[in-house]
């Protein structure tokens, strides 16, 4: 089954090498592909058909050193680096992006996955439960390991991301393996956070770890003494413009990584208030690589 299954990925690869670039996979999306003069992306900097190292016929032993390979302060993805050491996150204490070496627990439930309880302070699922069949096929590639390509499809620019400034094809869709618009990616692993369970609407009293409410929309949802209006605000306290989303800044911050970006719905979702990369945690910096 696996061999077959390397045939048959082997055999899509030989052909293109052999065939000069044309795109059998419909080829790869830019950035990743040799449309950027100075910076042009190969199949075969990636793939290799003999004596591949990693799964997928792939060039590195492992997906995360594949792609460092590119993205690190000496790739030719230097404008987008990752450095593995300090830059993942241990909550609390350092790091500014999502993990990528951290596994979902295998099988059925086998934690007591409830929201607040102390076995599961991430509120995630296991893999068996995770819905989504791109993430659980990746999932199953990379021994349950959260790498890069699960979350990411490194050929692909279709699915939409949360980034409010994405355009609507193209370079800088941040090639997400699931569409993220409403953070549906975000909420297939750490479901215990969602309004699905009763993880979200919960007050904390007893110290353990609670989850901050999800899909509410600053105006109609809430209790009105307790919120200024639907316009998240700047740190200057002047409301953040462009509905529905207010990514956009009112007077006098022109900062836009610290803004509270609602969805489309103008509701409140995991990533009005977490970054995944580059993300420094203090709203009086603009976070970048
Ligand atoms: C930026 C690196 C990169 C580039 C460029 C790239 N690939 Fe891949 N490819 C990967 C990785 C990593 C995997 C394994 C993980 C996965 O399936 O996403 C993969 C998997 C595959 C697979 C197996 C897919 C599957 O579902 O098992 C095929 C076929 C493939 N690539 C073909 C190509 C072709 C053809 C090109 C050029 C048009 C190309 N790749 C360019 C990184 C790359
Ligand atoms: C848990 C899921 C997850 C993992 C793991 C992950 N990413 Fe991401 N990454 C995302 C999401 C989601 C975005 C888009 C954020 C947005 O829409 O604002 C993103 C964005 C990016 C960007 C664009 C950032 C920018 O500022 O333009 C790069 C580059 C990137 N990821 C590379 C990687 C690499 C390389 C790895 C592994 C070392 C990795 N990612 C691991 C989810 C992930
Ligand atoms: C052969 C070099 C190379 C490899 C290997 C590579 N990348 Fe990239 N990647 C690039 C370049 C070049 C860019 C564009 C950087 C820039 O904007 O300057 C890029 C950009 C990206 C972006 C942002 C694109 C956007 O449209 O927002 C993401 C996400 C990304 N890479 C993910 C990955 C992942 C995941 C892997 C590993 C599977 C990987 N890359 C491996 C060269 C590479
Ligand atoms: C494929 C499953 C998966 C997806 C998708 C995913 N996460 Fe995670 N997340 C994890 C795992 C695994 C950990 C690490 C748990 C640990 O450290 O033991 C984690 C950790 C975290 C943490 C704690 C800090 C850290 O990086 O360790 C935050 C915050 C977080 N995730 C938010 C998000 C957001 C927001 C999204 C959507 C963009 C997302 N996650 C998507 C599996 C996932
Ligand atoms: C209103 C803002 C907000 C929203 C919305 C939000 N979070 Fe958080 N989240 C936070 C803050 C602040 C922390 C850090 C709490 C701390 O330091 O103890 C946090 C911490 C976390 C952690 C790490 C837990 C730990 O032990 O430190 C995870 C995982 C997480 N959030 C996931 C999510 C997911 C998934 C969603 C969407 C379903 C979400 N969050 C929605 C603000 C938010």
């Amino acid at each position: 089954m696996i061999m077959r299954r390397l045939f048959i990925i082997g055999l899509a690869i030989l052909t293109i090498l052999l065939y000069g670039r044309s795109q059998i996979i419909a080829g790869t999306a830019t950035p990743h592909d040799s449309t950027d003069a100075l910076k042009p992306v190969y199949c075969n900097d990636c793939h290799s058909v003999h004596k591949a190292q990693g799964t997928s016929l792939t060039n590195e032993s492992s997906n995360e050193n594949l792609c460092l390979f590119c993205h690190s302060a000496t790739g030719i993805a230097v404008s987008k680096p990752f450095n593995k050491i300090t830059d993942q996150a241990t909550p609390n204490t350092s790091g500014t992006s999502h993990r990528w070496d951290r596994s979902i627990a295998a099988g059925v439930a086998p934690l007591n996955l409830v929201a607040g309880s102390a076995d599961n302070p991430y509120g995630l699922r296991t893999s068996s439960e995770i819905s989504n069949t791109a993430l659980t096929t990746q999932l199953a590639k990379f021994n349950n390991v959260v790498t890069c390509s699960v979350c990411h499809n490194q050929h692909a620019q279709s699915n939409t991301p949360w980034d409010p400034n994405a355009p609507g094809s193209g370079s800088g869709r941040h090639f997400q393996r699931l569409t993220n618009d409403l953070n549906q990616m975000c909420e297939d692993c750490h479901y215990y956070r969602t309004t699905a369970t009763s993880g979200t609407d919960v007050r904390a009293y007893d110290g353990k770890k609670k989850s901050h409410p999800v899909v509410k929309d600053l105006t109609a949802d809430v209790d009105a003494t307790q919120f200024i209006g639907a316009a998240p605000l700047e740190p200057n306290y002047n409301p953040q413009t462009t509905a529905p989303r207010y990514h956009q800044n009112g007077t006098g911050d022109t900062n836009t990584t610290n803004n509270t970006v609602l969805d489309s719905s103008s509701k409140v979702r995991c990533m009005s208030c977490h970054g995944i990369h580059y993300t420094d945690s203090d709203s009086s910096t603009t976070d970048s690589p």
